[in-house]
């Protein structure tokens, strides 16, 4: 057994002494009774019949805090049976011990507790003595409850299950991701707790019922109220957040709080802004608890059998939760977890963020392919014909999937031809295209793929434009291969764009962040996996952004001319490719040494007085001219 102090705790009369004794024999631990270690000017005044007061109080809680430090130190396991009967008591005792200390409270209602004082021979115990340690009592609020109703051989048989009934980790939030973590986390071998909320006719014994259904969970803990959930996991806890990103982490790690113990981890494995993960790392910091926000990539199948996880926060603390978060994550080539320490504060979801801005142009690159390959005539299983054979050149989870999304039928036609083309999200595409205004760096990707979903949704909008535009007789002037290497031009773009994103964040907030080591964690269990990432956990050994390697410049160089013929041919027929656009945008503005950005400064001067600066002057100081004078 590990190292813990119990406290028995409760009024006078209630037994406390009995059940120590019994659970003492029980455990093999001793046992100390709290009235043996009051100070000599305590024990004269109890022996003049004066009441103890707080400040006499405090030395011999002292007292009693001092001996489990002692026993803790020897590592001796040990029960100390006391009142405690206020919550401040219990804070003397408890004060940085929290993790080995398991709180025992026997309670009775004044009339059972009365009577079984009146039981006790040579024992007298005023009505109103009694009645005023009823009236000071506190129930805590963290601690194993028991009625004294019960035969004391069956109160130790509690104590004694509760005790061992204590898990290595906690998860709290069964939805879908929830639920394929838990299996995750069980199928390791890890001992579990498992909290959902109940909601009276609506959700009921979810814990329970998903406990029941799957084996790996045998020995899975199921609760449905927050304090037992709690009072479950080994101490310092380490409890994983699987609900809704926003305001419901903040309720429940406020309904978590009262029950947590100093030291104990929250890890937010939702898709939390970054920026909140910040403030909540801090606001848990000043009550003693600790906070990891990792980004968790893989859906559904990812979570159950090896998501990509991005835990970010204080490296030391991410260490306690390492070896879990380790065996639970996807494998790389090498068999090493996808998993693995991003930075501090909000680090680890702001990848995320950016993995899912990476996804949203991805996902919005094969859509654009498809529309242009259905556009040349092809039907959708056809078009998956043609991705098949990309596989062996340009393959990415992204790309699989939508290999079987167009192979689908429903009847005799193809499903994808009854799904609403009106893209939903859920908001990380739009924080990412902020980050990346915010940072002042041009992911316009990102950008263009989230404004397509947006352009998606104004369906009745478009259905009344399609009437002034029809483009059905244009033809487009390009062929498949043209459109693969397109495809592979946007994609690097794409990476080039997400990674400075990340790059550029890493240095503006010193987190130090290592862009192989992301990419290698990224090619397995999330996403956005592809070849592509795995070649660049190699390209960022050397280079610090996607354009410094040779290898894919001349690349780029290969999959030019495809991509300028497939756009312009796009455009041409008024195929909306608005992401594969932005690729070749990008790379025509980026490499060019003289912009037009002169013309904007001069504008900017013209009207504003902003100043400029001059090409024949390399000092760098800022200029203005008077435009109207001659
Ligand atoms: C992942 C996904 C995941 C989820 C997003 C999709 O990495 O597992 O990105 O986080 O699918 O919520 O977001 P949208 O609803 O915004 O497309």
């Amino acid at each position: 057994m590990k190292t813990k102090i119990i406290f028995i705790i409760g009024v006078s009369g209630v037994g406390k002494s009995t059940i120590a004794n019994l659970l003492s024999q029980e455990l093999q631990v001793p046992f100390f009774d709290g009235d043996d270690f009051h100070p000599k000017k305590n024990i004269k005044k109890m022996s003049d019949g004066k009441p103890l007061n707080d400040a006499d109080r405090y030395d011999w809680l002292q007292n009693l805090h001092d001996l489990a430090v002692k026993q803790i130190k020897a590592k001796k396991s040990c029960i100390i049976v006391c009142s405690a009967l206020k919550q401040a008591y219990r804070d003397i005792l408890n004060h940085q011990i929290e993790q080995y200390s398991e709180w025992i409270f026997l309670h009775g209602s004044f009339l059972q507790v009365k009577k079984r004082l009146d039981n006790r021979k040579n024992h007298f115990m005023s009505s109103e003595l009694l009645k005023s340690q009823f009236d000071i009592l506190e129930t805590p609020a963290n601690a194993i409850k028991i009625n004294v109703e019960k035969s004391p051989e069956h109160i130790v048989e509690i104590i004694k299950s509760q005790l061992n009934k204590t898990s290595e980790f906690g998860l709290f939030g069964l939805g879908v991701m929830g639920k394929s973590l838990s299996r995750n986390l069980a199928n390791n071998g890890i001992k579990l707790s498992l909290f959902n909320r109940n909601v009276t006719g609506k959700e009921e014994n979810i814990a329970l019922n998903f406990k029941n259904k799957f084996p790996e969970l045998a020995t899975a803990l199921p609760f449905d109220d927050i304090a037992s959930f709690v009072n479950s996991i080994q101490k310092p806890r380490k409890i994983m957040l699987m609900v809704n990103a926003g305001k419901t982490i903040d309720l429940v790690i406020d309904n978590l709080l009262p029950y947590l113990s100093e030291g104990d981890i929250l890890i937010d494995g939702g898709n939390s802004n970054y920026n909140k993960t910040k403030e909540r790392h801090n606001y848990l910091m000043s009550k003693n608890i600790h906070f990891i926000g990792a980004g968790v990539s893989g859906g559904e199948e990812g979570a159950l059998h090896g998501p990509s996880i991005m835990p970010g926060g204080t490296k030391e603390i991410y260490k306690k939760v390492q070896p879990y978060l380790e065996k639970i994550a996807a494998k790389d080539n090498n068999n090493l977890p996808c998993c693995s320490y991003v930075g501090p504060e909000g680090s680890g979801h702001f990848v995320k963020m950016v993995h899912n801005g990476i996804e949203y142009a991805e996902m919005q690159l094969l859509a654009e392919v498809f529309t242009l390959l259905k556009k040349l005539g092809e039907n959708p299983d056809e078009i998956a014909t043609i991705l098949e054979s990309w596989k062996a050149i340009e393959n990415s989870y992204l790309l699989e999937i939508t290999i079987d999304i167009l192979r689908k039928k429903e009847g005799k036609d193809w499903l994808i031809h009854k799904i609403m083309d009106k893209a939903g999200n859920k908001g990380t595409g739009n924080w990412t295209t902020i980050a990346t205004a915010q940072l002042g760096v041009p992911s316009t990707m990102i950008t263009s793929s989230l404004f397509a979903r947006y352009t998606s949704f104004f369906k009745e909008e478009r259905i009344a434009l399609s009437a002034y535009f029809d483009t059905s007789d244009l033809s487009l002037n390009a062929n498949k291969e043209d459109i693969l290497k397109a495809y592979q031009f946007a994609r690097i773009i794409n990476h080039y764009q997400g990674f400075k994103l990340i790059k550029e964040a890493s240095n503006r907030y010193n987190w130090n962040i290592n862009l192989s080591e992301l990419a290698r964690i990224w090619t397995n269990g999330c996403i956005i996996r592809s070849d592509l990432m795995t070649s660049l956990v190699t390209t960022f050994k050397t280079a610090d952004h996607i354009l410094q390697a040779p290898e894919i410049i001349e690349k780029l160089q290969s999959l030019k001319p495809s991509i300028k013929k497939v756009v312009a041919a796009g455009i041409v027929s008024e195929v909306a490719i608005p992401t594969l656009t932005d690729a070749i945008s990008f790379l025509n503005s980026f490499s060019k040494a003289n912009s037009s950005a002169n013309i904007i400064q001069a504008q900017r001067d013209y009207f504003g007085a902003h100043t400029y600066q001059r090409t024949d002057d390399a000092s760098g100081k800022f200029y203005h001219t008077h435009w109207n004078e001659n």
